[in-house]
C-alpha cells in the first residue's frame, strides 16, 4: 500500500469508526508507521494510504518534543488561542503552507485494545492531531484556507 494523493476521493470522504480491534486492526497500524517513517512523516491518517477505518498515527520525533500514538476512533475538543506553523502533508507533495489552528487539543481515542483515553495536547501535537483529524473528517488541510489559496495550491499539484 502505497500514500494517496490529493485530489483522490478517499481523501474526500469521512472515515468510519473502527469496533473490531483485532489483528488486522495492529497490521494496518503498523504499516502505517512504516509508510510513515519511510515519507518522514510525523503523522498519517488511515485513509491516505487507502484505508477507510477512523485511525492516525502520530510520530514526533524531536529532542524536545516526542510523542508516538495510535489513534483510533479520536474526538478532539480545540481550545486556546489560534497559531500556525507551515504543515505540509504526505498527500500533498512539494506543498507547505501556513494553517490556523487551536493551540490546545484535548484529544479523547481508543488505543488498538478498544480502551478509552484522554490526553491534552499543546502546540506542535495539538497541530497535528487537528491535521489528522481533518484527513479523518474527508477534510484536507488546505480547507482551513482563503479559496483562493486553495485555487493556487490545486493548480501547483496538477502542473506537475
Ligand atoms: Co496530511
Amino acid at each position: 500500500m502505497k500514500i494517496v494523493y490529493y485530489p483522490d476521493e478517499g481523501l474526500l470522504k469521512p472515515t468510519i469508526a473502527v469496533t473490531n480491534f483485532g489483528e488486522k486492526l495492529k497490521y494496518g497500524v503498523t504499516k502505517m508507521f512504516r509508510i510513515m517513517k519511510e515519507q518522514n512523516g510525523i503523522g498519517l491518517a488511515a485513509n491516505q494510504i487507502g484505508s477507510i477505518g477512523s485511525v492516525f498515527v502520530v510520530d514526533i520525533p524531536f529532542k524536545e518534543m516526542n510523542l508516538t500514538r495510535v489513534f483510533v476512533n479520536p474526538r478532539l475538543e480545540l481550545s486556546g488561542d489560534m497559531i500556525s506553523i507551515k504543515e505540509g502533508c504526505l498527500s500533498f507533495p512539494g506543498i507547505s503552507v501556513e494553517v490556523p489552528r487551536h493551540s490546545i487539543c484535548k484529544i479523547s481515542y481508543q488505543d488498538l485494545d478498544g480502551k478509552e483515553h484522554q490526553e491534552i495536547f499543546q502546540g506542535l501535537p495539538a497541530i497535528v492531531c487537528q491535521h489528522e483529524m481533518d484527513h479523518l473528517e474527508g477534510k484536507t488541510f488546505i480547507d482551513n484556507l482563503p479559496a483562493l489559496t486553495q485555487t493556487e495550491i490545486r493548480a501547483k499539484l496538477v502542473s506537475k
